[in-house]
């Protein structure tokens, strides 16, 4: 008995250190093997997949959708090498993630959330969930068919609740940013009516700008994917029918049109944009990049010139998210990428902040429609409560 009554308080006492050390919480994955009847598959044909907190207390017919990010692949090539990765198949995916942040089920942590239905959809297309090729090319056995998924998945979670949805939000986090920007309507259209619902960003406003090289290099790379996958009929209409569909992939060309509320939040030196848009490695034969890239700390003065640049050329594409009062916005001046899904950059005592206000309170009053908030901080380096990134040099993936 006694014996018995310390293994259960052993367990509960691993669980809390586990706890305390990932603030977060695991939750299980779900295929959606119903989809595939539907052609909505990974890149390898296997099932889409999320993973799924159901909603509690007062938060039961709350839901907010997340989608994860993980970069794009542009041709067959690096649509290959994605498609045996748990990117591009259901089949590689880790069966439990941890969910913190945005996510979590803690009131502490996530005061306007925790309770939500809270599910983070699993990115395995390679574009954004736009792509939507009907012939798969037995060769290489490659399915471009997100923009099917994004339907199929949301259509699972409306037959499990979500039709009953009081509230609604979509966010995301770098690809999966901008698939809550491009997605964003479609989403509004897939709900009820009577839904209130609105979209988050978290580092998905990707600028189309020069790299250091003096060339467009991300507008090649975005043309690629757009091609490659047969997006241009899942992207905005109002901006496809004056632009280049590659062009349409930029926020800064279609987010004006969105007509549900959105909110931004990004870092003007966004690490990501910085290392694969300012400062890829064909930029930067020499690497004179490289150290720069893994800890801002390292730049020389010149490059943090350059970074200087960037952020007003990111600025200067915000604009492109027009002016409405239902726009929320948190740029802060960090070198940093998806603050939304962490702890630490989401709220905790030392998470960042813009005006005194964390990212999670800024996202909550917005939401709740408590106070509005649209917020761009001083340059670099004047924010001390930056968390910024330093990459291990092992492991820092480039496009
Ligand atoms: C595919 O894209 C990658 C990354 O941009 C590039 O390095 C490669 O040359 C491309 N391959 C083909 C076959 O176009």
């Amino acid at each position: 008995m006694g014996n018995i009554r310390l293994g259960q308080w052993l367990y509960a006492l691993v669980g809390v250190l586990l706890l305390v050390k990932t603030q977060g919480i695991d939750v299980g994955i779900t295929y959606v093997q119903n989809a595939v009847a539907k052609g909505a598959v990974c890149l390898d044909g296997s099932p889409p997949a999320y993973h799924f907190d159901k909603g509690f207390g007062a938060g039961i017919n709350n839901w907010l959708v997340h989608i994860e990010g993980g970069g794009w692949c542009n041709n067959v090539t690096t649509c290959l090498a994605r498609k045996n990765t748990r990117l591009g198949s259901s089949k590689q995916m880790a069966t439990e993630v941890v969910f913190s942040g945005i996510l979590s089920s803690l009131q502490k942590f996530n005061p306007d959330f925790y309770n939500w239905n809270r599910i983070k959809v699993r990115y395995c297309d390679g574009a954004s969930f736009t792509g939507d090729v009907e012939a798969v090319n037995p060769t290489t056995n490659l399915h471009f068919r997100g923009a099917r998924v994004f339907v199929a998945i949301i259509e699972d979670l409306l037959a499990k609740g979500l039709k009953n949805a009081e509230n609604a939000m979509l966010s995301g986090c770098s690809a999966g940013g901008l698939t809550s920007i491009l997605h964003c309507d479609n989403f509004r259209a897939l709900v009820p009516m009577g839904t209130k619902v609105k979209c988050l960003s978290d580092a998905g406003y990707f600028i189309n700008t020069k790299d250091v090289s003096g060339a467009l290099h991300i507008e090649g790379f975005y043309n690629e994917v757009v091609t490659t996958h047969g997006s241009a009929k899942n992207l905005p209409l109002s901006c496809t029918s004056n632009k280049r569909p590659g062009l349409c992939f930029f926020p800064q060309n279609m987010a004006q049109q969105i007509r549900t509320p959105l909110f931004i939040v990004n870092a003007a030196y966004d690490s990501w944009q910085i290392k694969n848009i300012l400062a890829p490695g064909v930029a930067d034969p020499h690497g004179i990049w490289h150290n720069c890239k893994l800890d801002i700390t390292k730049c020389s003065s010149t490059q943090i010139q350059t970074m200087q640049e960037f952020r007003l050329a990111f600025l200067s594409a915000l604009t492109g998210l027009g002016t409405s009062s239902s726009r929320g916005m948190f740029i802060n001046s960090c070198y940093a990428h998806c603050q939304t899904e962490m702890q630490e950059t989401w709220l905790r005592a030392d998470s960042p902040v813009l005006g005194g206000v964390t990212i999670a309170k800024a996202v909550g009053d917005w939401y709740y429609d408590r106070s509005p908030f649209q917020k761009i901080d001083c340059p670099y380096p004047c924010d001390k409560s930056c968390h910024n990134r330093i990459f291990d040099p092992n492991e820092h993936p480039l496009i």
